[in-house]
């Protein structure tokens, strides 16, 4: 079985669901559920003999101590992290205690646990670390895309407490011969995005009739990828990656964030035309910019495409329309972000919050 951390998320709640889709290797999944974890993401393995939920801290090293010993897994993969630049400008303590600190308990809880397994399940164990983009820092507008050689450069507490957390998986390697993996992606996108970042945030605002917010000047540039196709890339480099070696995720799919928002509005005007025959662009609202905001992300995935075979299945135009229509889809699960009730769920699915359930 794998431990994957972080799973009720939006990536690691994508991976549970395409992971169980893909085969029936069972999967624990440990989560805090903090503001961003929605077990509502996962209400569809209830019952489901092949998962087991766990609400926990991957800071609590009695914990892991304890699922490892008794699941005894052959990988561990890591998506717990706090994950939004903005609130890690307003409150970075959050993203070094989970980022960094959680990571480095993480990772002698796993070490612990695979000094210990007998030869051949030490040599197949796995402890794969998902990571970001934004940890080689800002390009202009003719630099090339960000290679795996690409200098670290984080600019912000968040891609500053990622790339710290690199850095100790590495280290954890080097010094200590864990087995890691190590996968740096770019923007992704696609059912269950949690509505603070900027795809989700256009979609549920738009048709709320909402302004829609768009930073500085628009035209910062992010690389986007449908999150499956950064889901199947997750379980190729689990498969077939090189021990220590680092892989960049990406879909070539450069856009500026206007346009971004521009298709967006241009989507939901042919699938949910407004009632008064306005066009969705009349919303957009230029504010204040984000501080300290990276200008350009890109991603040169030929290592992954050339070493590992993998292509994303996804372009920008079919990934996009499948998202939007997820959220015309799924009124009610945004409803329940938006109201705070999706934090109920463990109460009113599985009883008091005292930890595990299935
Ligand atoms: P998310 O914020 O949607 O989900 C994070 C999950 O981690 C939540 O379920 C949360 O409850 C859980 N969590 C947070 N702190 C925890 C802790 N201390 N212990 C246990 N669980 C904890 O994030 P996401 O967008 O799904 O990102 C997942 C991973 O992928 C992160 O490591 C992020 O850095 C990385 N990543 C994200 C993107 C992106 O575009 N979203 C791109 C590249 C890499
Ligand atoms: O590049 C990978 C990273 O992508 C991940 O590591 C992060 O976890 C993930 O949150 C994301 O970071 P970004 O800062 O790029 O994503 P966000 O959706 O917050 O913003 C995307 C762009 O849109 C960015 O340039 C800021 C801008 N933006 C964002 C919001 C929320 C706006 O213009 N208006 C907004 O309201």
């Amino acid at each position: 079985m794998i431990i994957v951390t972080g799973g009720a998320g939006f990536i690691g709640a994508n991976f549970v669901l395409d992971w169980l889709a893909h085969s029936d290797e069972p999967v624990l999944t440990l989560d805090k559920l903090t503001y961003a974890g929605n077990l509502e993401n996962l209400a569809s393995l209830r019952g489901d003999p092949r998962h087991v939920f766990v609400q926990g801290d991957i800071g609590d090293r009695a914990l892991l101590d304890r699922l490892l010993a008794e699941h005894r897994p052959r990988a561990v993969l890591h998506f717990a992290a706090e994950s939004h630049v903005d609130r890690s400008i307003h409150g970075p303590e959050d993203f070094i205690q989970t980022n960094v600190l959680g990571t480095f308990r993480l990772l002698e809880a796993a070490r612990a646990y695979w000094s210990g397994l007998q030869e051949a399940e030490k040599s197949a164990f796995r402890f794969l670390h998902v990571s970001t983009d934004e940890v080689y820092g800002s390009l202009s507008p003719t630099d090339p895309a960000f290679a795996e050689t690409k200098r670290y450069e984080p600019n912000s507490p968040y891609s500053a407490s990622k790339a710290a957390s690199d850095h100790l998986v590495r280290a954890w390697h080097h010094t200590y011969g864990l087995p890691v993996l190590t996968t740096n992606c770019s923007n992704n996108y696609g059912p269950y995005h949690f509505p603070e970042k900027l795809i989700p945030l256009m979609i549920v605002n738009a048709l709320a009739g909402k302004p829609l917010p768009v930073y500085g000047d628009g035209q910062q540039v992010r690389d986007w990828l449908y999150v499956k196709d950064h889901c199947s890339a997750i379980r190729r480099v689990l498969e077939a990656g090189q021990l220590g070696e680092t892989y960049n995720v990406g879909g070539w799919n450069e856009k500026p964030n206007i346009e971004i928002v521009h298709t967006v509005c241009a989507l939901l005007d042919e699938l949910r035309p407004r009632a008064d025959g306005q066009r969705y662009a009349t919303q957009i609202s230029y504010v204040k910019d984000r501080p300290g905001h990276d200008r350009r992300y890109a991603i040169d995935a030929r290592k992954l495409e050339a070493d590992l075979g993998w292509k994303p299945s996804e372009t920008f135009d079919t990934g996009i329309r499948k998202t939007v229509l997820w959220y015309l889809d799924n009124a009610e699960w945004v409803a329940r972000v938006q109201s705070g009730a999706y934090r109920d769920w463990v109460a009113t699915q599985y009883g008091a919050p005292d930890g595990a359930a299935a």
